[in-house]
C-alpha cells in the first residue's frame, strides 16, 4: 500500500512527483550551499552531511507513532510518550554511512542494517557487494540512506533487496528514502519501480550529465565524506 508522502510530513509533496517531499528548510539550505561548494574540505563536508541527516531525520519522523507512558513529574504524575515502533536505517554503501552518525545521534536507539553497492562507471547500473541486516526489520520503519539519487539505479536496488529480506509472503514493508540531493531522472525512476517508497530530499537538481552526475550537485558524495577524492 502506497504510503502517501503528506501524511508524513507538513511539507507538501513536490508538485511534479507525488513520491516526493524537498525539506526546504532554512536550516538545511545554507548547510547544503557549503556541502556543494567545491573548496569545502572532506571534514567539513562530513559534518554538515552529519547535521543535514539529523534534520532530515527529525522531518520525516513526524507521523512517528506513539503510546502513552506515566510518568513520574518532581510535582505529580502525568502521561507523557514514549515510542511505539522501531527504526532501522539502512545507509547504500559507501556514502550512506556518512549520514548515519547525525540520526543516531538523535535515534540512539535506531538499529542499522547495510546495504553496499557501487555504480559501474560505464554502465552506470548497480553493483551489489554486501548486505546485512538487523533481524525482523520489517516489523518497523525502515530510512534507507544515501545523500545523492541519481539515475536511481542504486536506490532501486537497495530497495528490492531490502523488501526481498523482509517482505517475503507479499507483506508490506514501511520503507522511506532520505537522501540530500535527487534528480528529476532518479525520482522518476523509483516511483515507477517503487511508488510505494516516499523519497525525502534537501533538494531536487536540474538533470544528469552525460556520465549520470548530478547537476548542479556536489560532486562525488563519498570520495567528499570519506576524502578519497583524486
Ligand atoms: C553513489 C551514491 C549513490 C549512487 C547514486 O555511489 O552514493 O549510491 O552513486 O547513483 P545512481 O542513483 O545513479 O545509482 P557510488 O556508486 O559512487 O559508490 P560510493 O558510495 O562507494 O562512492
Ligand atoms: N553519485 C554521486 O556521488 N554524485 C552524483 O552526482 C551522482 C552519483
Amino acid at each position: 500500500m502506497p504510503i502517501p508522502a503528506e501524511s508524513n510530513t507538513a511539507i507538501p509533496v513536490h508538485p511534479d512527483f507525488p513520491n516526493l517531499v524537498v525539506v526546504d528548510h532554512p536550516f538545511i539550505q545554507i548547510k547544503l550551499t557549503e556541502a556543494r561548494e567545491k573548496g569545502t574540505p572532506h571534514w567539513r563536508f562530513c559534518t554538515i552531511v552529519h547535521e543535514i541527516a539529523s534534520l532530515m531525520l527529525y522531518e520525516c519522523t513526524r507521523d512517528w507513532p506513539t503510546e502513552g507512558r506515566v510518568i513520574e513529574t518532581p510535582l505529580e504524575e502525568m502521561e507523557g510518550a514514549q515510542a511505539a515502533q522501531f527504526l532501522t536505517l539502512v545507509p547504500i554503501l559507501r556514502a550512506g554511512l556518512g549520514m548515519v552518525r547525525g540520526m543516531v545521534d538523535l535515534m540512539p536507539e535506531a538499529r542499522v542494517g547495510h546495504v553496499g553497492l557501487f555504480r559501474d562507471h560505464e554502465s552506470l547500473e548497480p553493483v551489489e557487494y554486501y548486505k546485512r541486516f538487523p533481524r525482523n526489520m520489517g516489523d518497523g520503519r525502515i530510512l534507507l540512506l544515501d545523500p545523492m539519487l541519481a539515475t536511481g539505479g542504486s536506490a532501486v536496488a537497495a530497495v528490492n533487496v531490502i523488501k526481498e529480506e523482509c517482505g517475503r509472503g507479499g507483506r508490506e514493508v514501511d520503507i522511506r528514502m532520505v537522501c540530500l540531493v535527487a534528480s528529476p531522472e532518479g525520482v522518476a525512476r523509483m516511483g515507477e519501480a517503487h511508488g510505494d517508497v516516499p523519497i525525502y530530499a534537501a533538494a531536487l537538481d536540474r538533470e544528469l550529465n552525460e556520465v549520470g552526475y548530478i547537476l548542479p550537485g556536489l560532486g562525488d558524495a563519498g570520495d567528499r565524506i570519506f576524502g578519497t577524492e583524486v
